[in-house]
């Protein structure tokens, strides 16, 4: 099996991804910023390289291409940000550094691994996922900065989906409030967090393996004949309302 990159590796959802996708037999390599946290996942899971840096560096996806290998199985782009701010009170500055971290992150982190993942790719074509947020399918207030960001990665999976055919297959998941670090911020006052789980058909906030699970079928074999696609895992939110 071909080696699997995940930017983010040692987040909650790009953890969770790199156990899921381990327990299926890929070897893997974990880009993030924190070089002990990656230290101690690579212990944990074996078969995983490293490196250590900083997506808003333009010099650091070169060097992951360099040191993930030349034939490559499959790209995950987990990281992300959540800055919910109403209108007046978003800046510039944190509208560019969401649309670095998010969307043109992601963008030069498939365009590094291209040459890579098309030598990998076996008849399965080598899997890509992308993360985008519910945000985008439904409008919330607050989110304007997240949500542009967001949304250009969703129109970046379907441009290189279409021009990367047939051998990478590019997909996208859209998770809902989901309990990793990212979303500490929201989820540790329970009175908010149980107040947002309620507006869930599903009555609950995500996890990670939630996300992990469809994260590591849409790298694997499984999803072979999927490409081009964008899927909630949010528990009903951008598509059910339960009352009125
Ligand atoms: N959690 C949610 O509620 C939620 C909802 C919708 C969408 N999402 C999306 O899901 C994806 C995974 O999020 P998560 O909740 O798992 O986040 P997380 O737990 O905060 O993990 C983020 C990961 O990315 C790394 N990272 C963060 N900033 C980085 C940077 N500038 N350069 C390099 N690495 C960086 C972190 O490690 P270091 O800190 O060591 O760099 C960590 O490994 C993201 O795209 C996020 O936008 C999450």
């Amino acid at each position: 099996m071909e080696r699997v990159v995940i930017y983010g590796g040692t987040g909650g959802i790009g953890l969770a991804t790199a156990r899921m996708l381990r327990t299926r037999g890929y070897p893997l390599h974990l880009v993030a910023r924190d070089a002990g946290r990656l230290e101690a996942a690579v212990a944990e899971l074996g078969e995983t390289g490293f490196t250590a840096g900083n997506v808003t560096d333009p010099n650091l996806f070169a060097r992951v291409a360099e040191e993930a290998g030349d034939r490559l199985g499959g790209l995950v782009y987990a990281v992300g940000t959540i800055n919910l701010a109403p209108l007046p009170k978003v800046t510039a500055e944190t509208a560019i550094d969401d649309f670095r971290i998010n969307a043109l992150g992601a963008f030069l982190a498939v365009q590094s691994a291209a040459r890579a993942l098309k030598a990998g790719a076996g008849e399965a074509g080598a899997g890509v996922v992308l993360f985008s947020t519910v945000a985008v399918a439904q409008g919330f207030a607050h989110h304007a900065s997240v949500a542009m960001a967001k949304g250009a990665v969703e129109g970046l999976a379907l441009s290189l989906a279409a021009e990367l055919a047939p051998k990478i297959r590019i997909n996208v998941v859209a998770p809902s409030l989901t309990r990793t670090p990212l979303a500490e911020g929201i989820t540790r006052n329970e009175t908010l967090a149980s107040g947002i789980a309620a507006m869930h058909a599903l009555q609950r906030l995500g996890t990670a393996e939630d996300v992990a699970a469809l994260a590591s079928f849409l790298v694997s074999a499984e999803a072979a004949y999927m490409t081009g696609q964008i899927i909630g895992v949010d528990g009903g939110r951008s598509q059910l309302r339960t009352k009125g």
